[in-house]
């Protein structure tokens, strides 16, 4: 191997710990004996008990702290980081969500603009080893040329949530070149797991059989042009960002700023991850699991492929994901059933 490996005596600041991705990942560093200082405003934008259940599962570990707090509150980020000093930053925190962003275009430039600055003027002002953070596959817009690669042009986002992760990478970029601020952007690819966000369509899907509803599918009905896919199993993407956080990039013509794409480099079709997960909560079951369902058109914002390229991954750590939607999807099923305790007959 020729990348460093990850170093438990640092403390790690993870912002959106109480969210999916963000609670897998402070959970691993905790495993591993690190110090995680985890922050979190606990929004609403879907249930706050599934935050509070990921707490729960961290506060037990002795090296964990967390802070309720918004990271669009300036003076709050420096006092933390004047608190805790740490070493590297990990900014999960965001409005995510494509659909979400017609609705309330506001919550997105506060959480991931200002907030996303924020974060950047703190690692001015406390110079860290190395701030990751999070883009999105939505950067690649309606492009068509796949697999999408780093060096694709991603000047057309299709939505606002979209033009605020692009704008995450530029302001990175900035400040990595004023300031020194080794930085790596991470472009994850439709992230899916057990304890997942319910606004996913997966999540949607499933909790919309269970009370006996109609799933609606947008994708026009149409199999052959069906939306593609890549979906990325949650313990690949902490892997990736694990592999990543003790590597900053090295300064290249002035700037040590990197951006990589973490997908499953094997994209699917809507209808087949669908018909996968009712094959995987049958397996749950014990019965045959089909969900009753709509077509309906293609939601303005949504894109019709994301596909990512994961060479630059691999060529920096070594690693590529590699979990099949069928074992992460049974992992879901088997989790989702368990969690909402779904007797076997129904
Ligand atoms: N899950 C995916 O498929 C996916 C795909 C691409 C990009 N991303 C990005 O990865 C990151 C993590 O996504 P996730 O799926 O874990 O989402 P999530 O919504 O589960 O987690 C984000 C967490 O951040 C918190 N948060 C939001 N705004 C905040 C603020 N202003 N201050 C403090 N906390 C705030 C929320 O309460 C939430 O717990 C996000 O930046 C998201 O945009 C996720």
């Amino acid at each position: 191997m020729n990348f460093n490996t990850l170093d438990t005596s640092k403390t790690y600041l993870i912002t959106g710990a109480a969210g999916f991705i963000g609670y897998y990942l402070s959970r691993t560093l905790l495993e591993r004996g690190c110090r995680v200082i985890g922050i979190d405003n606990i929004n609403n934008y879907y249930d706050v008990n599934l935050k509070y259940s990921r707490l729960e599962i961290l506060n037990p570990f002795e090296k964990f702290t967390f802070i309720k707090g918004d990271i669009s509150d300036k003076n709050m980020i420096a006092a933390i980081f004047e608190e805790h000093k740490p070493h590297v930053v990990v900014n999960l925190a965001a409005q995510a969500g494509v659909r979400y962003s017609i609705e309330n275009p506001d919550a997105y430039i506060q959480s991931n603009i200002v907030g996303f600055h924020n974060i950047l003027e703190a690692c001015r002002h406390h110079p860290i080893d190395h701030l990751v953070y999070a883009s999105s596959s939505s950067v690649y817009g309606a492009n068509h040329k796949v697999p999408f690669e780093e060096s694709d042009r991603v000047d057309n986002p299709v939505s606002l949530y979209a033009a605020t992760k692009k704008s995450n990478e530029l302001m990175a970029y900035t400040y990595s070149h004023l300031y020194k601020i080794p930085a790596t952007g991470l472009r994850f690819f439709t992230v899916y797991g057990p304890l997942g966000r319910p606004d996913m369509a997966y999540f949607g899907f499933t909790k919309q059989y269970f009370s006996g509803g109609t799933i609606k599918i947008f994708n026009n009905g149409d199999f052959e042009n069906d939306l593609y896919r890549d979906f990325t199993y949650v313990d690949d993407i902490v892997e990736g960002i694990e592999r990543l956080l003790c590597n900053p990039p090295l300064e290249e013509d002035n700037v040590n700023h990197r951006v990589y794409n973490i997908g499953n480099n094997s994209p699917e079709k809507l209808m087949t991850f669908i018909q996968t997960l009712e094959k995987c909560l049958s397996n749950s079951l014990g019965r045959e699991v089909i969900f009753e369902k709509s077509f309906e058109p293609i939601k303005p914002g949504d894109v019709p492929a994301t596909y990512a390229s994961t060479d630059l991954l691999e060529k920096a750590v070594e690693f590529k994901p590699k979990t099949s939607i069928e074992e992460g999807l049974q992992k879901f099923a088997d989790w989702y059933c368990e969690f909402y305790q779904l007797s076997i007959s129904k």
